[in-house]
């Protein structure tokens, strides 16, 4: 593996979920294989998994980890080619990444949408920006419109708990106070896709679609009661509106999780990535129960960067 900025570097998605889950069983199994080599881990936007669950991973894999909050410690950084940089921003990503790729052996990067231009968000302007200059292997720790990361930890979930041989997987929307990116559900929606061990669909109220580039070819229910039916693992999350970009159309909060929505379900396993507001995304009663699969599938974030770091440090 050369990168990790989407599914399309995964290889095959089962190797390395059971790569991860080997990592589960052994999280020293390889810990020479770092051994020498830093991980920098850039974060302009604030984490709580990705940050801690990616330093464990290295760390397992015996690699020295610097995290460094560009945001709030660095000097603004200019992402335009050809600009006169007499504004407030100090140093262009050009040199900024180029001297990153100096110190660390990888390069792991946090960045959000600005849910403002569609068109520079879905281009990943910025994480691509590193990815060109940096000359190292660049790993996503959620970019502008995918959460690699995360979906893998996701599968890995799905894999530990299935009970049939292709359960049957949905993503439902729900409402949220913030406008927030369209980039966990994308993920998800990609991975899901591409992997053949699980039967999918999306239920959102209409006007949520997401890009069909994600989406596609899963199936679509705007009834949500509909979708749930049979369900075996259900999958909770908020975004903004796609097509009217970064707006909120609705807040319905009759699309939160409730104990009762899961009475359509085949006794579902509920997931979603966190952090995640109670009461407003998902009912107490259904993250208190013995259905939420929350914690387990945050704790799988360890298993999924340790996969994907070894598979990047074999290849150096
Ligand atoms: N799910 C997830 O990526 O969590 P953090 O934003 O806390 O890293």
């Amino acid at each position: 593996m050369k990168q990790f900025l989407s599914v399309a570097d995964a290889g095959d998605i089962n190797k390395l979920v059971k790569l991860a889950l080997n990592y589960k069983s052994k999280p020293f199994a390889d810990k020479a294989l770092g051994a020498g080599k830093t991980m920098g881990m850039i974060f302009l936007n604030p984490s709580l998994r990705t940050r801690i669950s990616t330093q464990v991973a290295a760390r397992n894999l015996g690699m020295e980890v610097i995290v460094f909050n560009l945001d709030k410690e660095g000097w603004q950084l200019e992402f335009e080619d050809g600009v006169v940089m007499n504004g407030n921003k100090a140093e262009h990503v050009r040199e900024a990444a180029a001297v990153m790729g100096q110190y660390f052996d990888i390069l792991g990067i946090r960045t959000f949408p600005g849910l403002i231009n569609k068109a520079e968000d879905y281009s990943e302007h910025f994480i691509n920006q590193f990815v060109k200059h940096a000359g190292i292997p660049v790993v996503s720790l959620e970019s502008a419109t995918v959460h690699p990361l995360q979906s893998l930890a996701d599968a890995v979930t799905i894999r530990e708990l299935k009970t049939t041989k292709k359960p049957k997987v949905v993503l439902t929307w729900a409402p949220h106070v913030k406008a927030l990116p369209q980039a966990v559900p994308n993920s998800f929606a990609q991975w899901m896709n591409a992997w053949d061990d699980v039967d999918f669909t999306i239920t959102h109220p209409e006007g949520y679609e997401l890009d069909e580039k994600f989406s596609k070819p899963a199936k679509i229910e705007h009834d949500q009661d509909k979708a749930l039916e049979g369900a075996d693992f259900v999958y909770v999350k908020n975004w903004s509106s796609y097509q009217k970009y970064g707006q909120i159309l609705s807040t319905a909060s009759g699309w939160m999780m409730t104990r009762k929505k899961l009475q359509h379900t085949n006794n579902a396993k509920v997931m979603h990535c966190l952090p995640v507001r109670r009461n407003v995304v998902i009912a107490d009663e259904v993250l208190d129960g013995p259905e939420s699969v929350v914690v387990q599938q945050a704790g799988n974030r360890v298993w999924a960067a340790q996969a994907v770091l070894s598979e990047i440090l074999k290849q150096r």
